[in-house]
């Protein structure tokens, strides 16, 4: 039990590091899957970020986050954490991760 229990787990890690269990989403899919997973911890559901020196995404230009996002893929922008989280993302994952970061609605108030 307790080996096949570590087969499980160590297939997955493979499936894990060859990208195919976080780089299956096609384009026009959600992205919440791939967000909790990957981007959650330091930029929040909802993008708000909970890291500190993680930049807030929510209601950012898709355009914009499609592009930092393949800087970071490329090795063009660098950062010790998002070249190491962008490295395995496809083109559709970067998509729908954008599509999910801009979709989501805020308001702003200039200050008074
Ligand atoms: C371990 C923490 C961490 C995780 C996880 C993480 N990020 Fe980041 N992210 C950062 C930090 C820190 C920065 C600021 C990088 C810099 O200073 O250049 C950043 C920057 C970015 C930027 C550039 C924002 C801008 O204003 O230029 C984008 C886009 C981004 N992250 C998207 C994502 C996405 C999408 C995910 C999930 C796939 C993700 N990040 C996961 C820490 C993280």
């Amino acid at each position: 039990m307790r080996n096949s229990k570590a087969a499980v787990f160590v297939a997955w890690l493979l499936a894990a590091a060859s990208g195919s269990l976080i780089g299956t989403a096609r384009a026009g899919d959600a992205a919440p899957h791939l967000v909790q997973t990957l981007c959650q911890n330091c930029h929040g559901l909802d993008g708000v970020a909970v890291l500190p020196g993680a930049a807030n995404l929510s209601g950012q230009q898709k355009e914009y986050l499609v592009e930092q996002l393949r800087a970071f893929r490329s090795g063009k922008r660098q950062n010790p954490q998002m070249s190491v989280i962008a490295k395995p993302l496809t083109d559709d994952d970067i998509e729908n991760l954008a599509l999910w970061y801009s979709s989501i609605k805020i308001r702003v108030e200039t200050p008074k």
